[in-house]
């Protein structure tokens, strides 16, 4: 194998090397087709059967009901961040919004163009290192939109927010989680991730969405910007990302292949359980993020002192752990443990820890 290292990139991250490398064989020639996988047309049969396995995939690990539309889109999470409120609120309706991190944020700052954005809870005060607990929500509010994981602060939702409007639906940012744990579909309106952290290449972003809501959001607004028109055309109303798409096949492949969603969860339990609890007996290092809000898939983490945390992560760069290197928000350390990234690799970084906190 090529010398790769431990890579915590919080994303683009690691994919599992036997996808790569099966890319890798596809770029020249897909199957036997003779035609690289970003060379085919998105609407020949070989692309589309890699269309098609992504989403049959995608629905069977997440149990998609039929009611549910799954599409592939562009312009990352951040352009969901519009295209919600642009499809679903109307002059002087609301929405509420979840602040519990600096995406979440940016969701209700892209939203406010469109209505009324009622910010029904947030953690700022602390720096964002918490996941509150209570939220005032508006009693007409449209959907409530949160971030499952906070991929800067290393916290997440341990469950769905509950308690709002009844007639609201729920709008997940799960960029930095799907699909590393099971998720009840039925609860949510929509789900949406840019697939660099736990499902593929940037460039691609998952969308699953109730049908009546495709149905009936806004019909005045650009083309590329509805929902209705992607769902008609099943994502290929313009050319799609056709090498994201076929990677994220991949990758649904090997999630399955390791036991699906239930058997990501205990693994990603187990690594950042392990991880957590070497801090908790650090005289060094300590997590950032509150005990109940702990993300598992971003370890946030100091050792108080901004010179320590510096030649932290330059010897760790230099024994090969790339990626350590905390937002600048937070500063200090945040070690990214996406579905793919082994558990050795998380073993091999509390060594690199103990060997450093034995020497500070
Ligand atoms: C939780 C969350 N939401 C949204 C985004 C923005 O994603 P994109 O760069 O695909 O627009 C990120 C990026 O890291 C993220 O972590």
């Amino acid at each position: 194998m090529t010398n790769r290292i431990w890579n915590f990139s919080a994303g683009p991250a690691v994919l599992p090397e036997s996808v790569l490398e099966e890319a890798r064989e596809n770029l020249l020639s897909l199957g036997d087709t003779g035609v690289g996988i970003c060379e085919h047309s998105h609407r020949g049969k070989p692309f589309v059967a890699v269309a098609e396995e992504a989403e049959v995939l995608c629905r069977e690990l997440a149990g998609i009901p039929d009611n549910y539309k799954v599409l592939f889109l562009q312009g990352g999470a951040s352009s969901q961040f519009f295209m919600i409120p642009m499809n679903f609120l109307k002059p002087g309706d609301t929405a509420d919004y979840l602040v519990t991190g600096e995406w979440a944020k940016k969701a209700a700052k892209a939203a406010k163009p469109f209505g009324n954005i009622n910010i029904a809870s947030s953690s700022e005060d602390a720096n964002f290192n918490y996941i509150p607990t209570e939220a005032n929500y508006s009693d007409n509010a449209k959907y409530v939109h949160f971030a499952s994981n906070n991929t800067i602060y290393g916290t997440q939702f341990a469950s769905p927010p509950a308690g709002f409007n009844k007639d609201a639906f729920l709008v997940c940012d799960s960029s930095s989680d799907i699909f590393s744990r099971p998720i009840d579909v039925p609860e949510y309106g929509l789900i949406y991730a840019g697939a660099q952290k736990n499902l593929g290449p940037s460039g691609v972003t998952l969308v699953i969405v109730r049908d009546d809501l495709v149905e009936t959001g806004n019909s005045d607004q650009p083309e590329m910007l509805q929902y209705r028109i992607h769902a008609a055309s099943d994502s290929m109303y313009n050319t799609p990302p056709t090498f994201g798409i076929y990677l994220m096949m991949l990758v649904f492949r090997w999630i399955k292949a390791n036991g699906g969603l239930a058997a990501m969860e205990t693994r990603n339990q187990a690594k950042a359980g392990k991880l957590y609890d070497f801090l908790a007996g650090s005289s060094l290092f300590s997590a950032t993020a509150k005990e109940d809000s702990r993300s598992l898939m971003n370890v946030t983490f100091v050792t108080g002192d901004a010179d320590k945390d510096a030649a932290f992560i330059k010897q760790a760069e230099a024994e090969g752990f790339s990626g350590l290197k905390g937002h600048r928000s937070v500063g200090g350390m945040r070690a990214s443990i996406y579905n793919a990234f082994p558990s050795e690799g998380v073993d091999a970084l509390i060594q690199f820890m103990k060997d450093f906190e034995a020497k500070a």
